[in-house]
């Protein structure tokens, strides 16, 4: 089921700017590779999800250390408001543990901020579909650990932030893509050691 709600819409902010669109496109191989490895996660099982948070959380804490590092607060002064560190610290400790092992990404530059805030904040996306076959399983010790997933329902933070990508000048657009490829890469990285 979550394979088959995978498909990339191309409904959302396809007003805005090409950049989100060479974005997607530079990034959908990456993304459906990425939803296929997280969907054989048993998120209905305590195991499972235990795996999946872990798989989130060794890209997402160096992800948003970086961003933090590279001065994001100064683009995005909503930063404390998208950061999800403390949601997935949260869940896992509901579980009982804490982050087991998370991956090095590189220091980030203006271009490199944007790139990984797209890979972030699109991957509250697919939170949807992974709660509800979280709420499926009927778990209550799975449900009272989604933070994470929970954080910032609803669309608001993604289209706000396809302003701000749009507002952008251009000239640095490599940079951004490739930076987003490197973010998904960690989300890899971190799914194989989860
Ligand atoms: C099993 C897990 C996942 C599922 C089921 C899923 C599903 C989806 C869906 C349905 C959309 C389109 C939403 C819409 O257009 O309204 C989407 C967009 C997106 N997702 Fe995922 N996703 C998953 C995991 C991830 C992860 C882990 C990341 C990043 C680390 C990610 C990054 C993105 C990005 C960047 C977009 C926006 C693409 C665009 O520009 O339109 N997704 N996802």
């Amino acid at each position: 089921m979550l394979a088959g709600a995978s498909h990339v819409s191309t409904q959302v902010g396809c007003s805005f700017s090409g950049l989100r669109e060479r974005l997607r496109e530079a990034t959908s191989a990456a993304h459906r590779a990425l939803d296929t490895r997280l969907s054989a996660f048993d998120l209905g099982g305590l195991a499972g999800y235990g795996r999946f948070l872990q798989a989130s959380a060794g890209a997402l804490l160096p992800l948003e250390a970086a961003l933090v590092e590279a001065g994001v607060e100064r683009m995005f002064a909503d930063w404390p408001e998208r950061s999800r560190s403390a949601a997935i610290a949260v869940d896992l400790g509901r579980l009982g543990t804490s982050a087991a092992s998370t991956v090095s990404v590189p220091r980030l530059t203006r271009s490199g901020v944007l790139g990984t805030m797209y890979v972030l904040e699109g991957s509250r996306l697919g939170a949807k579909f992974l709660l509800k076959t979280i709420a499926d399983a009927g778990d209550p010790r799975i449900s009272e650990a989604t933070t994470y997933l929970r954080h910032g329902a609803g669309e608001r933070l993604w289209q706000s932030f396809l302003v701000k990508l749009a507002s952008e000048e251009p000239g640095d657009e490599d940079e951004i893509i490739d930076s987003a490829r490197i973010a998904f890469d960690a989300f890899e990285r971190a799914a194989d050691r989860a």
